[in-house]
C-alpha cells in the first residue's frame, strides 16, 4: 500500500503479486496488484487481478466495479466500463448527486447524472419530489434525460398557486400525462384542462422537417386518466386542438399553461386563443422553442411575439422551453 501511495506502481505491483501467493483469501492483495497495475497501465493485468479481488472480501463491491469499470473503460470498453461505473455510482448516488432512491430503480442512467439543485433545499420544499421524479419517468424513460424541466415546471407552479396567482391551468400536449400528473399534484385545487388526441399527431399537421411523425401514440386517454387520475378539477379534452376549445368558457382565465404539442399548426392556434386569456403574473411554458427538431414552434411564437408586451427567458432544459410571464 505505501509503495502504491508513494507512487512507486512497479514496486507495488510486484509487492501485491507476491502477496497473492501467499493466499489472498480476503482478494486485499489482488486488488492492490489490479490498482498497481491500472497505474501502470496495464489494463488487461489489472482487470485479471481485480476480478481475481471480486472473490475475496476485503474490498467492496463499489470499490471493485469503479475500479474494474475504469480498467475496462480505459481499454477501450467504453460502454460495458461506463455502465459498471455508473452500478458503482448507483450504490454513491444518494449522498453524492441527491439523488432520491426511489427513482434509482426507474430509468437510464444519465437520469442519475442530471444536475440537480441543492437537495437539502429542494427536499424541504418538495417532500414529495422523490415521487415526482419517479413520475417524470413513469413508461417515458426519455424525459430522464430532462430533469430540469421536472424542476423548472415543480418549482415555478408552486409559486405562482404560492402567490395566488388567479385562473385554472392547462396544457397542450399530455401524451402519457407525465407533465400533467406532476401539474396536477402541485396544485390539486385548481381545474386543469388537458388538450391532446391521446393517439399522436393528427397526419394534417405535420411538415416537412418536423422530426419525427410516427410517435405520441402509445398512448390513450383511460391509460391517462389511470395515472393522472379522475378528479371534477382534470378536465379532458381529447380530439383535434384547437376544436377542442369548443365549449370553452368564453370568461376562461389561466394561471399556467404549458404548450407541448411540438409542431406548427396547434401551436400557433393555442398561442392565439391563451395569451390574452393569461392572468397578469400567470407564466406560459412554451416547449421545443430551442429545439430544432420542431422547427414548427419556434415559427409559430416569432409569428406572435410582436403582438406581446412581455420578452422570454428560456430556460436550458432539453429543448429550450422559452417562458413568459404575463404583465
Ligand atoms: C411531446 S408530447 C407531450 C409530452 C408531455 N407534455 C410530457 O411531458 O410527457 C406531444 C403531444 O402533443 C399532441 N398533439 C400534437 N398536436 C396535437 C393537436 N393538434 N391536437 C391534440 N394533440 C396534439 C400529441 O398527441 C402528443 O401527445
Amino acid at each position: 500500500m505505501a509503495a502504491l501511495q508513494d507512487q512507486r506502481f512497479q514496486e507495488a505491483y510486484e509487492l501485491a503479486v507476491g502477496l497473492t501467493a501467499d493466499g489472498d483469501q480476503d482478494g486485499q492483495a489482488a486488488y492492490l496488484a489490479g490498482a498497481a497495475a491500472m497505474a501502470l497501465g496495464r489494463l488487461k493485468d489489472a482487470f485479471t487481478w481485480f476480478s481475481e479481488a471480486r472473490k475475496g472480501k476485503a474490498v467492496s463491491e463499489l470499490q471493485l466495479e469503479r475500479a474494474l469499470g475504469q480498467a475496462l473503460y480505459m481499454a477501450g470498453k467504453e460502454k460495458e466500463g461506463a455502465l459498471l461505473m455508473l452500478k458503482a455510482l448507483d450504490r454513491m448516488g444518494l449522498g453524492l448527486f441527491g439523488i432520491s432512491p426511489v427513482a434509482f430503480n426507474t430509468c437510464f442512467p444519465i437520469h442519475r447524472l442530471q444536475h440537480r439543485p441543492v437537495m437539502n433545499v429542494y427536499a424541504q420544499r418538495f417532500p414529495e419530489m422523490a415521487e415526482f421524479e419517479k413520475d417524470w419517468v413513469w413508461n417515458n424513460p426519455p424525459n430522464g434525460d430532462d430533469m430540469t424541466r421536472l424542476y423548472f415546471l415543480a418549482e415555478n407552479l408552486k409559486r405562482l398557486v404560492e402567490d395566488g396567482v388567479p385562473g385554472d391551468l392547462a396544457e397542450l400536449g399530455v401524451y402519457k400525462g407525465n407533465s400533467a400528473r406532476i401539474i396536477h399534484r402541485i396544485a390539486p385545487e385548481r381545474r386543469l384542462f388537458l388538450f391532446d388526441t391521446f393517439n399522436g399527431f393528427p397526419d394534417r399537421d405535420l411538415e416537412p422537417g418536423d422530426h419525427r411523425t410516427d410517435v405520441f401514440h402509445d398512448t390513450s386517454l383511460e391509460a391517462v386518466q389511470d395515472f393522472v387520475g379522475r378528479h371534477d378539477n382534470l378536465i379532458y379534452r381529447p380530439g383535434y386542438f384547437p376544436d377542442t376549445l369548443d365549449g370553452m368558457d368564453d370568461e376562461a382565465v389561466f394561471a399556467f399553461v404549458h404548450l407541448d404539442c411540438d409542431v406548427y399548426a396547434p401551436m400557433k392556434a393555442a398561442l392565439d386563443y391563451f395569451y390574452p386569456r393569461i392572468s397578469p403574473g400567470g407564466m406560459l411554458a412554451i416547449h421545443d422553442f430551442s429545439n430544432p427538431h420542431w422547427p414548427g414552434v419556434a415559427r409559430a411564437v416569432a409569428e406572435c411575439r410582436c403582438q406581446w408586451k412581455e420578452s422570454l427567458v428560456v430556460i436550458p432544459d432539453r429543448a429550450g422551453t422559452a417562458v413568459l410571464i404575463k404583465a
